[in-house]
């Protein structure tokens, strides 16, 4: 199929692509296409392909599987055992950042016309919901007691207030947990407002994670990349809780010193569990427009405001080069073709 780029939102993983710390052109290529928070649209359909028409709007996955493992042969590379996968953008093969783009069917998914203001939220979404459907299923071990109903709504933690983030502060909030966010601004930034209104509680932790007082959580969902930060969050988890890490750390920063033995006998005695969650598959997608769907209805007009600005592609340098404070996600505009003010809500 051959799709027509609407736009691409920019992430952390892009500004290190940017700065030569990571990423990877395919084979044979010395330079490499970035992009992969993609919307398009679709402009031809191969012989052979049912399910979509010129003029679909769809959402294409990352990852592409290595070919060799069982994972990648069902359509879960983000589960990939070989390492040998490529992610479009990232690495290996080449980005949404262009003018259209050729895909197989299995890749894409559709998306409805009301939600063409925030569907380019949907990969950076399809990230969270793997990690939390990871982070639950950990959390599910325990398995409720006959007879003794939860005494109180289960509590989270997310760390940093990127798209991530806040992301996860929405989807959190409609699986029904009390969600704190903490990140190193005060209460006057956008995300410290959408935590509001979503009745999340922020909190400013730039002096450190004290500022949360004693409180401890069920889940944890890290998604700063922060390894100090990181191992302090241990100590902060409830008996039985998860730590989710989605943040991906400089492998590269200097080692730091933790008091290992206290960390790992608190995490044995209360059953507690660190895991990694990177990536998703296409079944992480499609939870991903269902809660788009279940934010809007919630939350009317909430999960637009993430998106902070809408650039032009020209600025694509600039914006790959600078960090602007407070801003949640920055959207590159690819086509000229479909402006954004053609892409008003249809109900
Ligand atoms: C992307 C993921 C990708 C990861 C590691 C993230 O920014 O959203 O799809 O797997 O980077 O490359």
């Amino acid at each position: 199929m051959r799709i027509g780029v609407i736009e691409c939102g920019v992430c952390g993983t892009d500004h290190d692509i940017a700065a030569g710390k990571y990423g990877k052109p395919p084979a044979g290529s010395d330079f490499l296409i970035l992009g992969h928070e993609n919307l398009g649209t679709v402009r031809e359909v191969g012989p052979g392909v049912d399910g979509f028409a010129p003029g679909d709007l769809v959402v294409a996955t990352v990852r592409r599987g290595c070919g060799l493992c069982r994972f990648c042969a069902a359509n879960r590379s983000d589960c990939c055992e070989t390492g040998l996968y490529t992610e479009r953008g990232i690495i290996g093969a080449h980005g949404y950042i262009a003018e259209e783009y050729v895909e197989r069917p299995e890749y894409l998914l559709h998306v409805p016309p009301a939600l063409r203001p925030i569907a380019v939220l949907m990969e950076p979404l399809s990230v969270v919901e793997k990690a939390i459907e990871t982070g639950q299923k950990v959390l599910d071990r325990r398995e409720p007691t006959p007879g003794f109903p939860p005494q109180r709504p289960p509590t989270a933690l997310v760390t940093g207030t990127g798209a991530i983030g806040m992301l996860a502060s929405l989807v959190l909030s409609v699986r029904g947990y009390e969600v704190t966010a903490i990140d190193r601004h005060g209460d006057a930034t956008l995300a410290a407002r959408v935590l509001r209104r979503i009745g999340a509680t922020h909190v400013d932790s730039s002096s450190g994670i004290d500022a949360i007082g004693t409180a401890h959580y069920d889940l944890i969902v890290e998604a700063s990349g922060a390894i100090t930060l990181d191992f302090q969050l241990v100590s902060r988890l409830a008996p039985n809780g998860v730590l989710v890490l989605t943040g991906i750390p400089d492998a590269s920063a200097p080692p730091i010193s933790v008091a290992g033995g206290a960390l790992l006998r608190g995490m044995v005695l209360a059953n507690q569990a660190i895991v990694g969650s990177v990536n998703a598959n296409r079944t992480h997608f499609e939870l991903g427009l269902n809660d788009l769907l279940r934010f809007e209805e919630r939350w009317p007009g909430v999960t637009a405001e993430l998106i902070s600005q809408r650039r032009p592609l020209n600025e694509a340098p600039q914006v790959l080069g600078e960090h602007v404070g407070g801003a949640v996600k920055i959207v590159l505009t690819v086509s000229t073709l479909t402006p954004f003010s053609d892409l008003s809500p249809r109900r």
